[in-house]
């Protein structure tokens, strides 16, 4: 039984697995030789927003041959208070395989262990998987191998993406820049975790994990620039303080300027203009986004793939 529930937990083998199917299932899109999901129909558990990771899963589950049930989390007793255990054995003893955006990293591992079905985690207050595949997916589709290259994270560095993106970094050895304001820099122990999980292969690469307050040395020769909300779901009630607390690490030409030449500015979306990126740069660099945008339908088809082989 196959599950994504950390990039953490993710052998190095399913990376490339994984994003070497991509690949196929973007050339091939519309015309897909095999139907992994045939007479399938898996359960879509929401417990926050989306439209990026709703749509490519719900249109990618239904082009693999599949069905895609949409349960918003508070209409199903889950939201009453029905523990995720009793749900996790009622939908597993119907659906084939579940997708589960919700707070708590231990309601996907928890739903995973009861359900006994596939099980990916599209987004939690700790990791985003599925986006990190994606946006290696996409850096190497345009630059060539992720490995030795430079990445700068810039703004939250204690939120989920980072903390994918640490993982990330330690089984495919590229250097991974931090910039973060002291209070949303990530953790010690995200940090242990990653050295722990780190493969032989990715440090010979150049695979390192700095983490600082100076965005600008950072930014300096990276080969991507990559931001994310200032203010992730479930944070809003310290939206105010956030703004504060972030200004001015935002991508901006200036910025853009210090990396090298070509580099790559990519966000995960969705963007606010102003903050942690400026409309100029954002529009300037629509094509690489929106690309980092669509392929999260071949990523998630290559993941599902995956799930079920
Ligand atoms: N990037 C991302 O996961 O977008 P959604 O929140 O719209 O799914
Ligand atoms: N850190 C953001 C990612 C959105 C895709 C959030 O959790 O809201």
């Amino acid at each position: 039984m196959k599950h994504l529930l950390s990039l953490e937990k993710l052998p190095l083998v399913d990376f490339e697995t994984i994003l070497r199917d991509a690949k196929v299932f973007k050339k091939e899109r519309g015309a897909h030789k095999t139907q992994p999901l045939k007479g399938q129909t898996w359960a879509m558990m929401f417990s926050k927003s989306s439209t990026r990771t709703r749509v490519s899963f719900e249109v990618g589950i239904s082009e693999l041959g599949g069905n895609a049930m949409f349960l918003n989390a508070n209409d199903i007793q889950l939201g009453r208070g029905e523990p995720i255990q009793d749900t996790a054995r009622v939908i597993g003893r119907m659906a084939h395989g579940a997708v589960i955006r919700t707070y708590a990293q231990s309601d996907v591992e928890t739903f995973a262990e009861y359900s006994k079905i596939p099980t990916i985690n599209a987004l939690t207050d700790d990791e985003h998987p599925c986006q990190v595949l994606t946006d290696i997916f996409t850096f190497e589709e345009m630059r060539g191998s992720i490995a030795g290259k430079v990445v700068t994270f810039i703004g939250d560095g204690a939120c989920n993406m980072p903390v994918s993106w640490i993982f990330a970094a330690a089984k495919l050895g590229f250097e991974l820049r931090i910039a973060a304001p002291k209070e949303f820099q990530p953790s010690a122990e995200i940090l242990k975790r990653a050295s722990l999980c780190a493969d032989a292969s990715a440090r010979q690469a150049g695979g390192k994990i700095i983490v600082t307050e100076d965005l600008k040395s950072a930014a300096s020769g990276a080969d991507m620039l990559y931001t994310d909300v200032w203010v992730s779901m479930g944070k809003e009630a310290e939206a105010a303080e956030r703004i504060r607390i972030f200004n001015g690490y935002q991508i901006n030409a200036p910025l853009v300027n210090l990396a090298k030449p070509g580099a790559l500015v990519m966000h995960c979306l969705p963007a606010y203009r102003g903050k942690e990126i400026d409309a100029e740069t954002f529009e300037a660099n629509a094509d690489t986004i929106f690309t980092q945008a669509e392929n999260r339908l071949h990523v998630q088809k290559s993941i599902l793939n995956w799930a079920v082989s």
